[in-house]
């Protein structure tokens, strides 16, 4: 069996009275593409920025690579070596495509200006950004933006990756393409983390998935065990569209 890159147990996050994530126990395996999936507002964004230290747990503990980093600030995650490419993409908007690499290489993994510079030429022909390096990003489209994203990210040497409603805004032959770099990133040694609402790329690129909903934890297999779960099907009910584009 596969080791297990990343563990929760119990984890919570609580608003006030509100539980947006609820005593989540998941298991991401290394090589994974992992699926987080549910309704909107069952908690996936939570969850990710629970682990990913945006905000500090309510209860709970998470294992990265079987070490103790519950509790750990944003930083201190993407030094432990996990990174993220966010819902709303977030390039530094006056800065070239290379530059906002160049950037997740210093802060993301200490390199030097001049190595940061080379990896960045690296990542980006990794990435197949398909335009002029010094290309504003600004100007980008959104599936140029994305590949940026994702090789900002991936400059700061993550182990694991985790990719928020990456799909958003994509046209259907922009959806292949991500799909075939997402595949990519995963055999060059990175294991993803998904949280999707497209049932089409979770499907076709997933080989685990968790469902969420409500904040609960209420399913965890492989997609055709847990898209038969009664209990899944219930949580799409009036989502039905979503479950099935
Ligand atoms: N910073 C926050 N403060 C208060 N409530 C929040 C915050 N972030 C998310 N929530 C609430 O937590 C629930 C889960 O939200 P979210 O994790 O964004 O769901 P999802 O990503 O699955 O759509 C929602 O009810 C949302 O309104
Ligand atoms: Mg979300």
């Amino acid at each position: 069996m596969a080791k297990k890159i990343l563990e929760t147990f119990n984890l919570s996050k609580h608003f006030g009275g509100l539980k947006a994530v609820d005593d989540v126990s998941i298991y991401v395996e290394e090589g994974d593409i992992f699926g987080l999936i549910g309704p909107n507002g069952a908690g996936k964004t939570t969850l990710q920025n629970t682990i990913a230290g945006t905000f500090p747990p309510t209860s709970g503990k998470v294992l990265f690579e079987g070490k103790d980093i519950t509790g750990f600030k944003a930083h201190q995650v993407c030094h432990a070596g996990i990174n993220r490419t966010f819902q709303i993409v977030r390039s530094f908007p006056r800065m070239t495509a290379m530059q906002n690499v160049v950037v997740g290489g210093i802060f993301g993994a200490g390199l030097t200006e001049t190595q940061a510079i080379a990896k960045a030429k690296e990542l980006l022909k990794f990435v197949e950004f398909p335009a002029d390096p010094d290309t504003p990003a600004n100007t980008l489209n959104t599936m140029q933006l994305k590949r940026v994203e994702m090789a900002k990210a991936l400059a700061s040497n993550c182990r694991l990756l985790f990719l928020d409603e990456v799909a958003a805004g994509l046209t259907p032959g922009e959806l292949n393409d991500i799909i075939v770099l997402i595949r990519r990133i995963r055999d060059s040694g990175v294991t993803i983390l998904i949280v999707e609402h497209l049932m089409k790329l979770i499907m076709e690129v997933c080989n685990r998935l968790a469902v969420l909903c409500f904040g609960e934890l209420i399913a965890m297999d492989v997609p055709s065990v847990v898209t038969s779960d009664e209990k899944v099907c219930k949580a799409y009910l009036g989502d039905s569209l979503v479950l099935n584009s």
